[in-house]
């Protein structure tokens, strides 16, 4: 029998999924919930790792009728503790922000504050607009994210011209007009990053972009590809692991439709509610499966939950397990607990929790308008169980829940995409793609180099490296990047004489 049930809709949030199935009315962004320690968010207070200001911005850039004249408070965060000052001309360092709280970003990029020393920089973390305190209308999140009239503010584009205009202010103010500014991000921020130095060369002379599947758009990449390599991360720690998932979802759809079945459901996975549903099972079982693959990090991590080091190798542990014998549902449950519940406070798991600690709802709006990153296909062989990415589903939903129609080519035609190399290898320069293999999103990432000064650094599976606190380089080699990064800025930057690309850019 063919069961209706898969794993739909995955409107992403680039590090955040939501996943629902069957009806899309019912499709909500689910993103780590209770199990987040409220802790991880208050930390930055405590450790004064910046200050945070606010930037007078306006709404917006791209026309002059009268509202878009209204402005709206930006913030960013600063730390100056390393820097070396105008009168050097030190450099700036400049995080793009991404769909969040900036201060997240902030604490898990410990990258840059690790660099900053090496070259007496500025950091400076710029929150994107309707995420985290930077919300228009006078910071009234009810108004901002109403309907369409006002998200209709919310774009990359935007996004990039708040960059541009804060940066270039930043400097007047600092009298910093001559210290170069380079750009940096992960995920979205990483795709911002990148796109910054292609459409801002006057701001920036160089971007390094971590995770930032920016080749994720129409078909230039396959819409297979992210959950291929969320399988191969399963497959590659043990075979019996991957079978035991992939077989997993029919299991769970039978046994909720016999009698008494969803009862065993609850009680084998802990659930709080009496009311439970094959795919709302299948949909929280999922999110821990890819948000896993996601922040497979060498380290004990608290990105996204607390988790352990190298979580897919725990998770297929506990799969294997001899101990818990035939019993698939026992099986799963302690893999996906080291997801919900590895600090062991979860007292029963709640399927529909859609708490948002890091404030990322609004991604819902950019994935029914530009970003629409074709990811969620499953062919035979996937992890999960076989579906067709289909555009229409996501058209269907964007209509009922914005009354808005996606442009699916938009960010192409904005940004490029096709053809990457051709187009960049005599235009663009510095820059620098990031990704690790294991990273779901690295299908979508640019993992050749396209000339001298833009150049991918693919990290292979198993040269993970635990040398630096960055959760959020964890997915790659921190030191080999360090290496090159500090290298690539040190002739961008610093090395008058000897440096390609800084001949290239000033002379
Ligand atoms: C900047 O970051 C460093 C390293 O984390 C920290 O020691 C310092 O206190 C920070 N400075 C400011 C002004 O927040
Ligand atoms: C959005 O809401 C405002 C205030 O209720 C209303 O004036 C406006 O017409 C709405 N826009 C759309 C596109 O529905
Ligand atoms: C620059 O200074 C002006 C005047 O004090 C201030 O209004 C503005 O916010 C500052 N710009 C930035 C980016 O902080
Ligand atoms: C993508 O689609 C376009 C238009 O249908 C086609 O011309 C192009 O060859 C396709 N590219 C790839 C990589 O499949
Ligand atoms: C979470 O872990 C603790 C400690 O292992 C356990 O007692 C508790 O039952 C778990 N919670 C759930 C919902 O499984
Ligand atoms: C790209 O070039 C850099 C610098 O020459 C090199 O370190 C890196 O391995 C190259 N990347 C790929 C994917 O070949």
């Amino acid at each position: 029998m063919i069961m209706s049930i898969r794993l739909l809709y995955t409107l992403h949030t680039l590090f955040f999924l939501s996943l629902s199935s069957i009806s899309y009315a019912k499709v909500t962004p689910r993103f780590p919930s209770s199990v987040v320690s409220p802790e991880q968010i208050s930390v930055s207070t405590e450790n004064e790792l910046y200050r945070a200001k606010y930037f007078t911005q306006i709404l917006d850039h791209f026309n002059f009728q009268p509202q878009s004249y209204q402005t709206f408070q930006q913030r960013y965060l600063v730390n100056d503790t390393y820097w070396g000052g105008a009168k050097n001309n030190a450099p700036i360092f400049v995080y793009t922000g991404n769909e969040g709280d900036i201060e997240w970003f902030a604490q898990n990029t410990g990258f840059m504050f690790e660099i900053a020393p090496h070259f007496k920089a500025l950091l400076v973390f710029i929150e994107h607009r309707f995420y985290g305190k930077s919300i228009p209308y006078g910071g009234d999140k009810v108004v901002a994210y109403k309907n369409s009239s006002t998200l209709g503010y919310l774009s990359s584009a935007q996004a990039l011209a708040d960059y541009a205009t804060l940066i270039i202010d930043l400097k007047k103010n600092l009298t910093a007009t001559d210290s170069p500014v380079v750009v940096f991000g992960g995920s979205y921020g990483g795709m911002l990053a990148a796109w910054f130095r292609l459409k801002y060369p006057h701001v920036t002379i160089g971007a390094l972009a971590s995770s930032s599947p920016i080749l994720n758009f129409e078909n230039i990449t396959s819409p297979y590809s992210f959950n291929n390599i969320v399988t191969q991360d399963f497959k590659s720690e043990s075979e019996n692991c991957y079978k035991v998932i992939k077989a997993s979802w029919q299991q769970i759809v039978d046994t909720a439709s016999q009698p008494g079945g969803p009862e065993l459901l609850r009680k084998s996975f802990h659930i709080c509610k009496d009311d439970i549903s094959a795919g709302s099972l299948e949909n929280w079982l999922g999110t821990a499966y890819i948000y896993t693959a996601m922040t497979d990090y060498p380290t004990p991590s608290n990105f996204l939950n607390p988790m352990p080091a190298y979580p897919i190798k725990q998770m297929c542990k506990a799969i294997d397990d001899p101990a818990t014998g035939k019993d698939i549902f026992a099986k799963l449950y302690r893999a996906v607990s080291i997801y919900y519940n590895y600090t062991g406070t979860a007292m029963c798991f709640d399927l529909d929790d859609n708490s948002d600690p890091h404030g990322l709802a609004e991604w819902t709006w950019q994935a029914c308008t530009e970003m629409i990153m074709p990811t969620d296909g499953n062919n035979k062989e996937s992890i999960f169980p076989a579906s067709e990415w289909i555009y229409n589903d996501r058209v269907r939903f964007c209509k009922a829940k914005f009354n808005v129609v996606p442009r699916p080519t938009w960010i192409t035609n904005e940004f490029g995409g096709h053809d990457i190399k051709r187009v960049l290898k005599r235009f663009g320069s510095n820059i620098i793609f990031f990704n690790g293999v294991r990273d779901p999103w690295s299908g979508g990432g640019v993992l050749k180099n396209i000339s001298e000064s833009i150049i991918a650094i693919v990290a292979k599976e198993g040269k993970l490296s635990s040398e630096s606190k960055d959760k959020y380089m964890h997915t790659v080699n921190c030191t080999s990047l360090l290496i090159i990064a500090v290298i690539f800025l040190w002739e961008t930057i610093i090395s008058v004489k000897r440096s390609r690309w800084f001949l290239l850019i000033f002379t």
